[in-house]
């Protein structure tokens, strides 16, 4: 059996493979609740082989979403739609993960494909859930000062902080009891986890910023507090931007130094990815963040997840035969085939007994109908 059609366990929780679907936004809810959008979407990920499927960015409060129309779990009506997902998954030997996330400054942006002339009535703006809001941050500064989607950021004060802390835990207690298997922490792509680490976004002179020390400390305080309410039998994961990719801003060295403070937090894998401030660019190509992960995966010797055009499946399997990395991750290849590790494991030597036995008799349908041809 290839390396990547392997099971892989995290504390309590045995994958049935290394697959995994990266958490990607859909701006498809209204105030927070998933529909039967997020049903089909993630749903086909379960049925497509992957060992693990990770939510999108998931607000833990009504002001951490990036848009009105981001999935939430600030409140306990929240929870019964994700736990159908959840099981779901489960029926078809995916497990299920959700990432907790705070936009901070990158808060209350517009759904890209809605216009103005879409949220022109009431009834309009009711119909999608439109909301805006005055987002919050390290420091009172504009993620984009170029861009008017982004407003100047309420700072955050000590009780702010402690809203932050508290609003991760009481997310994480509702995505156990939605039977998540795992949760994700996002502390990457310049929202709030991120700017309060990157020098570049934290300009506090307060305890929550200055040293790498006190710029972590957030990411700390929440990891602790939300490893206290995890289970202890289910692994807890972080995504990190290793670099903002940015002149003076966080780097691969402050990831390994972060890294291993969260895993003496309890952290079971960091999950791999970079940038995300305005100041930051990188050019996606094949395999173009996995450096990060074998990084911090050595620097940390703690088990990491790579992501970023990983579609193709040898290189995939040669990732892991490597060592560079202990999951592969998905967003755009998912999308354009759901059906990848199923695709990977043929093309990898395995054959077709993994395929949902609702499926799994294509082949005898080919010959029924070919036989009706004669
Ligand atoms: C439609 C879409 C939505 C995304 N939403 C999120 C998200 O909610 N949280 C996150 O950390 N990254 C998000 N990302 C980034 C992906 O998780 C992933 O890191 C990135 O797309 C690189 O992987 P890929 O080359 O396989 O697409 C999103 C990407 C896409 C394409």
């Amino acid at each position: 059996m290839s390396k990547l059609m392997s099971p892989i366990a995290l504390r309590g929780l045995t994958l049935r493979n290394r697959t995994v679907v990266a958490p990607m936004c859909q701006y498809s809810a209204v105030d927070g609740f998933a529909n039967d959008w997020h049903m089909v979407h993630l749903g086909r990920f379960g049925i497509g082989g992957f060992g693990l499927v990770i939510l999108e960015a998931t607000g833990i409060l009504p002001e951490a979403r990036i848009s009105y129309g981001d999935l939430g779990l600030w409140k306990d009506e929240h929870i019964a739609p994700l736990g159908r997902i959840v099981d779901f998954l489960h029926s078809q030997g995916a497990a299920a993960g959700i990432q907790l996330a705070h936009a901070g400054r990158k808060a209350s942006t517009p759904v890209s494909w809605r216009g103005a002339a879409d949220l022109a009535t009431d009834e309009q703006r009711h119909a999608a859930g439109y909301e805006h809001w005055l987002p919050v941050a390290p420091s009172a500064e504009s993620h984009d000062p170029a861009n008017a989607d982004y407003q100047v950021p309420a700072k955050l004060d000590a009780e702010g902080i402690a809203r932050v802390i508290d609003g991760f835990v009481a997310a994480a207690r509702r995505a156990d009891q939605a039977g998540f298997d795992t949760v994700e922490i996002h502390a990457a792509h310049g929202y709030l986890l991120n700017q309060f680490l990157s020098p570049l976004a934290n300009h506090r002179t307060d305890a929550y910023g200055g040293s790498r020390e006190n710029r972590m400390r957030l990411v700390l305080e929440v990891t602790e507090a939300v490893r206290a309410v995890w289970p202890e039998h289910k692994p807890l994961l972080v995504r990190l931007s290793v670099s903002d990719n940015a002149e003076g801003g966080w780097s691969v060295e402050d990831s390994v130094a972060l890294a291993l403070e969260l895993k003496a937090r309890g952290v079971d894998a960091i999950d791999c990815s970079s940038g995300g401030l305005a100041q930051g660019r990188i050019q996606s190509a094949p395999s173009y963040q996995v450096h990060f992960a074998h990084a911090v995966k050595s620097g940390a010797n703690i088990p990491t997840m790579a992501v970023g055009v990983l579609g193709d499946f040898a290189a995939a399997e040669t990732i892991l035969e490597n060592g560079e990395a202990d999951f592969i991750a998905l967003a755009r290849g998912a999308l354009a085939d759901p059906n990848w590790p199923l695709h990977a494991n043929t093309a990898l030597g395995g054959d077709h007994s993994i395929w949902p036995v609702q499926t799994r008799r294509v082949a005898d349908y080919d010959r029924m109908i070919a036989a009706a041809r004669v």
